[in-house]
């Protein structure tokens, strides 16, 4: 895919030399952000996956995951905010949702802050319905969750 300036290239697999890139964008998109030393246990996860975006060598979009047997979580989609709006989630998201069938997954999880109205306009758009909330479950600022699902087929 291609955005206005530079082609954007969809990469899977994280590695640790990617830790610094991803912790800005991470920093940049999310005022609650995970940690590296949560990212580096990551690398040891048989189970969990990422998928990177990147303009030239640049980490500019992630999602990452978790699947174990037939269940599939999202924990976190970014993309760097002057990269929005060109379809980088949307391609994060059909090689993440391509990897989760690889993997057995039956269907796919999240959670998201019930304000976040670009995150859940992505999500609805692949199908994602909301089944409960979990009230003040975000901090900074306290904000309550919304559960969503997709079956996969
Ligand atoms: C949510 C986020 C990942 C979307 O990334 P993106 O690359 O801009 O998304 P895409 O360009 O692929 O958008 C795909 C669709 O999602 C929806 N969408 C994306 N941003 C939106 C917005 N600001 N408002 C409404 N709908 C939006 C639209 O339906 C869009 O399709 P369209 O552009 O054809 O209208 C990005 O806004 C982001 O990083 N936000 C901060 C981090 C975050 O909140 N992550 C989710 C945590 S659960």
């Amino acid at each position: 895919m291609e955005n206005k300036t530079n082609p954007i290239e969809i990469r899977m697999g994280l590695r640790e030399e990617y830790l610094p890139m991803l912790m800005e964008v991470e920093q940049a998109c999310f005022s609650d952000p995970w940690t590296e030393a949560a990212f580096r246990s990551e690398l040891s996860n048989n189970y969990s996956f990422y998928v990177l975006a990147f303009e030239g060598e640049r980490i500019v979009g992630y999602v990452g995951g978790m699947s174990l047997y037939e269940t599939c979580d999202i924990n976190n989609v970014a993309v760097l905010p002057e990269m929005r709006r060109r379809g980088i989630a949307s391609a994060l998201l059909d090689r993440f949702f391509a990897e989760a069938k690889e993997r057995g997954a039956q269907q796919v999880l999240l959670e998201v802050r019930a304000g976040n109205t670009a995150a859940i306009g992505l999500y609805e758009g692949y199908g994602f319905k909301p089944y409960g909330v979990r009230k003040n479950y975000y901090q900074n600022p306290a904000e309550d969750a919304v559960l969503m699902v997709v079956t996969l087929c």
